[in-house]
């Protein structure tokens, strides 16, 4: 029937203009106020330019000249403005031949992975112990699920790099052996917590700064 045809069509108009009055079209931040769960504040959008919805620092690799041999360039809310509040965020890795992107999580983000140059070995852990592992080769895509313990290896002889995107503006980053070699926690309580033994304990604090 065309009424009614024309009556839902009038209803979606009128229900998607008055539901959208009052969404912005964006939230570009103020790094000068406070990281919250929501992210930052909004700059005033008088101030907002197109620099803030561009990021030309994924065009080169970091140095990887380091003890992982490997970079990871963020293009997190801290480092491009413009994707505070819209859930995602970008990434590029690098790694020199042995390099590795150690045992980590974010917190909050899934993570999804395209290998630009080179092989990577990639892999996590999910929650019911099990492995998930594959070799990727260019132009291969790997996702790796919110919270979840991974890591990426470089597999080829040469430089390999990736571009990786994040669910969160903001994925946060926590490295395993750097939380618990990298801190002042007592050696006697990493190796009743992890069972490992003293001696391989104080030798990696000394390589990653860790006391106690
Ligand atoms: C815009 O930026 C200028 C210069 O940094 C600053 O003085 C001004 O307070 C800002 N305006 C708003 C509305 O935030
Ligand atoms: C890379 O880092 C190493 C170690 O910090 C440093 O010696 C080297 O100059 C850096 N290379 C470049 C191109 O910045």
């Amino acid at each position: 029937m065309p009424q009614y045809y024309i009556l839902f069509l009038f209803s979606l108009i009128f229900f998607s203009s008055s539901s959208h009055a009052s969404v912005q079209d964006f939230c570009v931040a103020d790094l000068k106020g406070p990281d919250g769960p929501a992210g930052y504040p909004c700059k005033s959008p008088a101030n907002v330019t197109v620099s803030d919805f561009v990021f030309s620092s994924l065009a080169k690799g970091g140095n990887t000249t380091n003890i992982i041999q490997a970079a990871v360039t963020p293009a997190f809310v801290a480092q491009f403005p413009g994707v505070n509040g819209l859930g995602l965020s970008l990434a590029r890795l690098d790694l020199a031949p042995g390099g590795v992107i150690p045992f980590h999580t974010h917190p909050g983000a899934s993570e999804i992975l395209v290998v630009t140059r080179g092989h990577i070995t990639a892999g996590f852990v999910s929650s019911a112990n099990t492995v998930y592992l594959e070799t990727l080769k260019k132009g291969d895509v790997m996702v790796f699920p919110q919270g979840l313990l991974h890591f990426q290896v470089n597999a080829a002889k040469i430089h390999s790099s990736a571009f990786v995107s994040f669910s969160s503006a903001s994925p946060g980053l926590q490295i395993l052996d750097f939380a618990l070699f990298a801190n002042n926690l007592p050696s006697a309580l990493v190796g009743q917590t992890t069972f490992l033994d003293l001696a391989q304990i104080k030798k990696l604090k000394g390589v990653l700064g860790g006391t106690g």
